[in-house]
């Protein structure tokens, strides 16, 4: 039998949590998340927990940070699923706002991050990265945790927060995690849900594909010839492709030519369903 976790609503209830754990010069851990809670999800939070004396783990599906015919309504939510999941994981805390507690009525400042969300995924989801920067914000100043954990899988994400943090000076360390994949190499993601059988069989071509631009620009391929071939190999297979993209691995600045270090990132729809996969160059070993 597991403990039932706590959870609180208000940004009052969380303050006052915390307030407790560092009063007793204890450390604390947040792992924010949209719920709908996988082995991605939980991985951070045993990350989390190796970093820190205690871990608060949001959830909150953010409405500021999906577009207008993005999937906020469709998008999974299992709250009593994923508090059975954090309590028998080991997480101290879990705040699970209403909206009208993150945005209250008159709501108006926005955090926005600038050059580095505006390609890739900012190009094609206007706002997006302004809508997370804006939460993330908020969710750093009410529960002021001394390290935040955010996964290599939304690696553009990663790179936004920690941008956020270094130019508005927020007393936190940022710290990524590993992508945890299927054992097919398919990335967890609570989006998987939506994958068709056929289309779910089709899905891991995306990791196989950005692991062999990877393992060719390590062999001293060109960027741009590597990235052509990853294209039409996804078409070909179905896919609806976004980006494919070989990035500086800290700026997300554009490279050409042969590289010795860089990030392959892509995005491809399969049917309505967007997937997002990233691999470094050199490959993982
Ligand atoms: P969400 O998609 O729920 O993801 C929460 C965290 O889990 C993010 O840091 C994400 O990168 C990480 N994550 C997701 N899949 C993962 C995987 N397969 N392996 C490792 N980590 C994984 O990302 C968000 O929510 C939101 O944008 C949020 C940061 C909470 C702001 O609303």
């Amino acid at each position: 039998m597991t403990t039932p976790i706590a959870i609180v609503r208000t940004v009052d209830d969380l303050r006052q949590r915390v307030a407790k754990w560092r009063k007793a010069g204890e450390t604390i851990a947040l792992v924010p998340t949209m719920g709908a809670l996988h082995e991605g999800h939980l991985s951070l939070l045993t990350l989390a927990k190796s970093r820190a004396d205690h871990v608060v783990v949001s959830i909150f599906v953010n409405p500021i940070q999906f577009g207008p015919r993005e999937d906020f309504n469709l998008y999974p939510r299992d709250e009593a699923g994923d508090l059975a999941k954090l309590g028998k994981a080991g997480a101290d805390l879990v705040f699970a706002p209403e909206t009208a507690e993150m945005y209250p009525q008159g709501f108006s400042t926005h955090v926005g991050v600038g050059d580095l969300t505006e390609d890739l995924c900012g190009a094609s989801r206007p706002n997006h990265f302004d809508g997370v920067a804006t939460v993330v914000a908020k969710l750093l100043m009410q529960c002021s945790p001394d390290i935040a954990m955010f996964g290599e899988k939304d690696y553009q994400q990663l790179l936004v927060i920690k941008r956020l943090v270094r130019d508005l000076n927020v007393p936190v360390e940022i710290v990524g995690g590993p992508i945890v994949r299927e054992k097919d190499g398919l990335a967890l993601s609570s989006r998987n849900a939506y994958l068709s059988p056929s289309e779910r069989k089709t899905a891991p071509l995306l990791y196989q594909t950005i692991s062999a631009v990877a393992a060719d620009l390590a062999q001293g391929r060109g960027c741009d010839d590597a990235v052509v071939a990853a294209r039409f190999k996804l078409d070909a297979a179905g896919f609806r492709v976004d980006y494919v993209a070989v990035r500086d691995p800290d700026t997300l600045k554009r490279l050409s030519g042969p590289v010795k270090r860089a990030r392959v990132l892509a995005a491809a729809y399969l049917g309505k369903t967007r997937l997002i996969d990233n691999v470094p160059v050199p490959p993982k070993k």
